[in-house]
């Protein structure tokens, strides 16, 4: 093979990587050594700002392949035939701390599919649970504020995390799941994926649904007591991102089943409890899971900054036949990601290669900004409406309007018979096994018993005691006694 020949950004060959150039053998450093300063400069800038939650994960290209007819709910294009297949790139990735946190963690992941569909890309930024802390963005940024590290101790502090819980009884279900065993999945491959809001479907004939994802695992369920988490955070920090690509690079291809419940639009005013709200599970006994497809990664990327640093998901990345529903949270998170992606990674985020959509037409008339490589051709206008032929508008929404009614202001969602924020916790933890709430007792007792103000433990005894007085009574003997200790 021949010898590849080094060079400066700008293609010149480089004479010496090993000595800087100096004035005499012993003297000082000259500013004409192009390819030492550009060397040093490049590296100076090699951080970008890392994503605000999520910062640390893994990713992985692949495929989504449907298996059943699904096109009386939606006329999404990607899903409209048997046997379709579409690429896609996934990034799981842990929550709260940073881009060198480790993985084996308690914390919930998050589960992003982007489908390269030939009508746009489609983005199903999820978790590997399905519920969620808190049903209104208004308290978003508070809540991570209390689940990341402290301005002055920097660490996470349980102080915080549990007194932002005991001001938010919506929490009391996702806390259970996230202290439960599944709280510590072993690996990436081995969590389901869930959309957790509700979306809305859009068939042909103009018809709304409601429907909630769950992508489950293939590999099955595997988690980690919080005993061997802790060793394997201190044997290998990147645990689940060893896992994901050794597995890959050995053949063995993740995979996961896509199933949907499906609620009539009509049906949601008279739930017993909003539909909307991300805190909340749908009982399958209500809504049964229906098949829809597979979902395989057969490819790690080639450069993980480029990839999967650089990729950017957006909950508002819809294709025809697929929009949102009024959750609130969800809502909030339409605006938010893109503006997180144009401060991280700038307004032409959407042309780097992982992110920019492979559909056959792609053809609008943004123009500019920092490092803009796509741009119409020589003669293209770049104002509509135009006399040249330009691109158009359809004139058919994505997804079918939904009727509102009321007066502006800011309200709590509407009421439903039974929209209490314990019931499904309580539901989730009588229907663990006797070994695995003693699990749960523990990690909470664990967590709680750290607080130091009283009336924080209390407020959230309360919260447990409300979801089953069995459980509030466990958990506050286990913080008894391991504070009496
Ligand atoms: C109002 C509530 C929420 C807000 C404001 C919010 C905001 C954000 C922001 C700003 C990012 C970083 C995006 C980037 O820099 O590229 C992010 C990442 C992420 N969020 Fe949220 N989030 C919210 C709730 C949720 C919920 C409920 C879920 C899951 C159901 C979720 C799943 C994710 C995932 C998976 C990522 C990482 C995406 C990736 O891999 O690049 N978030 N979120």
């Amino acid at each position: 093979m021949s010898q590849r020949v080094l060079t400066t950004e700008s293609g010149a060959p480089v004479a010496d990587n090993q000595n800087s150039a100096t004035a005499g053998a012993g003297g000082p450093l000259l500013i004409q050594d192009q390819h030492l300063l550009e060397k040093l400069a490049r590296f100076n800038r090699e951080r970008i700002p890392e994503r605000v939650v999520h910062a640390r994960g893994s990713g992985a290209y692949g495929y989504f392949e449907v298996t059943d007819d699904v096109t009386g709910w939606t006329r999404a294009d990607f899903l409209s035939e048997v046997g379709r297949r579409t690429e896609t790139f996934v990034r799981f990735s842990t929550v709260a701390d940073s881009l060198g946190g480790a993985d084996a963690v308690r914390d919930p992941r998050g589960f992003a599919v982007k489908f390269y569909t030939d009508e746009g890309n489609y983005d199903l930024v999820g978790n590997n649970t399905p519920v969620f802390f808190v049903k209104d963005p208004v308290k978003f940024p508070d809540f991570i504020h209390s689940q990341k590290r402290d301005p002055f101790t920097g660490r996470q502090e349980p102080d915080n995390v549990w007194d932002f819980w005991a001001h938010s009884p919506e929490a009391t279900h996702q806390v259970t799941w996230l202290m439960g065993d599944r709280g510590i999945p072993a690996s990436y491959r081995h969590m389901n994926g869930y959309g957790s809001h509700t979306y809305q479907w859009t068939n042909a004939e103009g018809e709304a649904f409601f429907v909630k994802y769950h992508f489950k695992t293939n590999q099955g369920v595997r988690s980690l007591d919080a005993g061997r988490a802790a060793e394997l955070v201190g044997q290998d920090a990147a645990s689940h991102q060893t896992d994901l690509l050794q597995a890959i690079e050995r053949g063995v291809n993740p995979s996961w089943t896509l199933h949907v419940q499906v609620m009539p639009a009509a049906e949601a005013a008279e739930y017993r409890f909003n539909p909307f709200d991300v805190t909340k599970v749908w009982p399958h006994a209500d809504h049964p899971l229906h098949r829809v497809g597979r979902l395989v990664l057969d490819r790690n990327p080639d450069n993980v900054f480029a990839e999967v640093e650089q990729a950017a998901f957006s909950p508002n990345n819809f294709v025809p036949g697929i929009g949102p529903s009024p959750d609130k949270m969800l809502q909030g998170r339409l605006f938010a990601y893109a503006d997180a992606q144009r401060y991280r990674l700038g307004i032409n985020h959407t042309q780097l290669p992982v992110n920019a959509p492979k559909a056959p037409v792609v053809d609008n008339y943004g123009r500019d900004g920092l490092h803009a490589t796509r741009y119409g051709a020589r003669h293209d206008r770049n104002y509509e409406p135009n006399s040249y032929a330009g691109p158009a508008q359809t004139g058919a929404p994505l997804a079918a309007p939904l009727a509102v009614r009321g007066w502006t202001g800011t309200h709590e969602a509407p009421a439903h018979t039974k929209d209490d924020d314990f019931f499904q916790a309580g539901e989730l933890y009588r229907l663990m096994s006797a070994d695995e709430r003693d699990r749960l007792i523990t990690n909470i007792a664990s967590g709680l018993s750290q607080v130091t103000r009283d009336d924080v433990i209390e407020k959230n005894l309360a919260h447990f005691h409300a979801a089953d007085p069995e459980y509030g009574k466990r958990v506050a003997e286990a913080v008894r006694a391991l504070r009496e200790d």
